[in-house]
């Protein structure tokens, strides 16, 4: 198998980032640039992002999650606790979260410590969902081997039928993760690869920020 993708190359030319435009909190920056981006169209889940983690075994391991729900306190997604990202979380809560948005040529990338949400927020989001995801929250073993497809299946019926004309209640192993930001660090695609970045640290209790080299 070989493919060269010496020709793949584009040009990034839609915006900017300028000192002159930044507001003081890196949060404003972020929603103007989700908003505009959803308006945009064309970057598909706007709210996917990837998040990685330190396994266990001591690599990153980098996955896509959906975001659910930001604000000043964080970045919120939902997952299995015993999946190998929640244990890796639990080993260690250091993580980063990327946004690539290729209709606007924005990366967003997010450091920081991620804590469990409460109980209450977590099963008040699980009741909004579909009831099959509620139902496939039970179903799968998420990140353990299985033996087949079937298992799923079999799993999924057997939930179906145990909550039949009930709620569903939300698994103690299923819940949500905050993400409280450190840094994070925003990208705009520009000419001739001279890309702006500026990034903000939270430095006793403030935001400041700087330009990196491209
Ligand atoms: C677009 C997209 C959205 C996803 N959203 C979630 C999500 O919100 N929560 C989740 O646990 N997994 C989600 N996944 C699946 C994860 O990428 C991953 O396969 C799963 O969480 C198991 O990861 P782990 O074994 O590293 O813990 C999503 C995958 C894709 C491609």
């Amino acid at each position: 198998m070989s493919k060269n993708l010496q020709d793949y190359r584009q040009s990034y030319e839609k915006s900017e980032l300028l000192e002159s435009s930044i507001p003081d909190n890196p949060f404003t920056l972020f929603e103007q640039w989700f908003n505009e981006t959803e308006a945009e169209g064309g970057s598909g889940e706007v709210n996917a992002m990837t998040i990685a983690t330190v396994g266990l075994d001591g690599f990153p391991k980098s996955r896509v999650v959906l975001l659910k729900s930001y604000s000043k306190d964080g970045f919120i997604f939902y997952t299995n606790f015993n999946s190998e990202k929640g244990k890796s979380i639990a080993s260690n809560p250091r993580v980063c979260l990327s946004f690539f948005w290729p209709s606007t040529e924005r990366q967003v990338i997010v450091k920081g410590m991620v804590e469990k949400v409460d109980e209450e927020t977590a099963t008040e989001y699980y009741h909004s969902r579909p009831r099959g995801s509620q139902l496939g929250a039970w179903a799968s073993p998420q990140s353990s081997e299985i033996a087949s497809r079937e298992v799923l299946e079999e799993n999924l019926a057997e939930v179906e039928q145990k909550y039949e004309g009930k709620e569903v209640p939300k698994p103690q192993h299923w819940g949500g993760y905050i993400v409280k930001p450190l840094n994070i660090e925003f990208w705009q695609g520009r000419k001739n690869r001279l890309h702006d970045r500026i990034t903000f640290n939270l430095e006793d209790a403030k935001w400041n920020s700087k330009r990196l080299a491209p």
